[in-house]
């Protein structure tokens, strides 16, 4: 499928920057302008190593430019069932760690997956509703599996899934496991926010470094739109943006 052929194939906006400190610039500044803009913006967040630069930058502009995140709500991609809250590789602790604690958020506005919970489906679904009663989310941050996973959506997930317990893939097991001391403390299932539930973000930043990123980079943007690369799904969405460096745009 290419953008000539279908109407409904929208090509994201690329931005290609030299280095990775280049594309945290630019991905910390889109998030910047755009709670300037609305200081009430409802920020999708991720986790993984991509995002680490651009949230040490906006710690940054929080300092020194007043950045105001007081009136913003979060609402973070997804969660390792069965780690607890104060892990030091669940999701809450890396969002602690990385931002929540360096700006001024109201931590009842901070929304997390409860991955701990008896009752998963139903955290999922109050999940959805929190979203909705937000307003739904104005800006979606994410980063990209180097095999073409959005949050924890694998390859095959269906465009219209939503958020719900899935089983990690050996590849993502393995590419996490450097996070862990063994790959054996690496959870096999998480909680995620569905594709269908990330497409309705209105706005959507893609941001992913490295040439290890490269393939799932290109099959994202040029390869047909399928759920073998859950990332093409985004061009089923009119406004992406993919700030990539040159190492993970060298096979566009
Ligand atoms: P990474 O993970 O930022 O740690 O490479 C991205 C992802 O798996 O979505």
């Amino acid at each position: 499928m290419n953008s000539d052929a279908n109407p409904n194939d929208h090509r994201p906006k690329i931005m290609i920057s030299d280095s990775p400190p280049g594309v945290s610039d630019r991905v910390s500044r889109l998030i910047a302008d755009a709670l300037s803009e609305n200081p009430s913006l409802v920020i999708g967040l991720a986790t993984g190593g991509s995002p680490v630069g651009t949230y040490r930058r906006l710690v940054n502009l929080h300092r020194t430019q007043g950045l105001d995140f007081s009136q913003a709500t979060t609402f973070n991609l997804d969660e390792y069932v069965g780690l607890a809250e104060d892990h030091p590789q669940s999701f809450r602790w890396y969002m602690q760690q990385n931002l929540f604690e360096h700006i001024e958020i109201d931590p009842v506005r901070t929304n997390f997956l409860d991955s701990m919970a008896s009752d998963i489906a139903e955290t999922a679904s109050q999940y959805e509703q929190a979203i909705t009663d937000a307003g739904g989310i104005d800006l979606q941050l994410l980063g990209i599996g180097s095999n073409g996973h959005i949050a924890f959506n694998e390859p095959s997930s269906p465009v219209d899934c939503r958020t719900r317990e899935v089983r990690l893939s050996d590849q993502t097991i393995q590419s996490n496991s450097r996070f862990f001391d063994s790959i054996d403390d690496v959870p096999k299932s998480a909680i995620t926010m569905g594709i269908g539930t990330i497409l309705e973000a209105r706005k959507i930043v893609l941001l992913a470094t490295g040439e290890n990123k490269a393939k799932a980079v290109a099959a994202a943007v040029n390869g047909t739109i399928s759920s073998d690369c859950p990332a093409s799904l985004l061009r089923t969405h009119g406004d992406v943006i993919f700030v990539i460096d040159r190492a993970a745009a060298s096979l566009l």
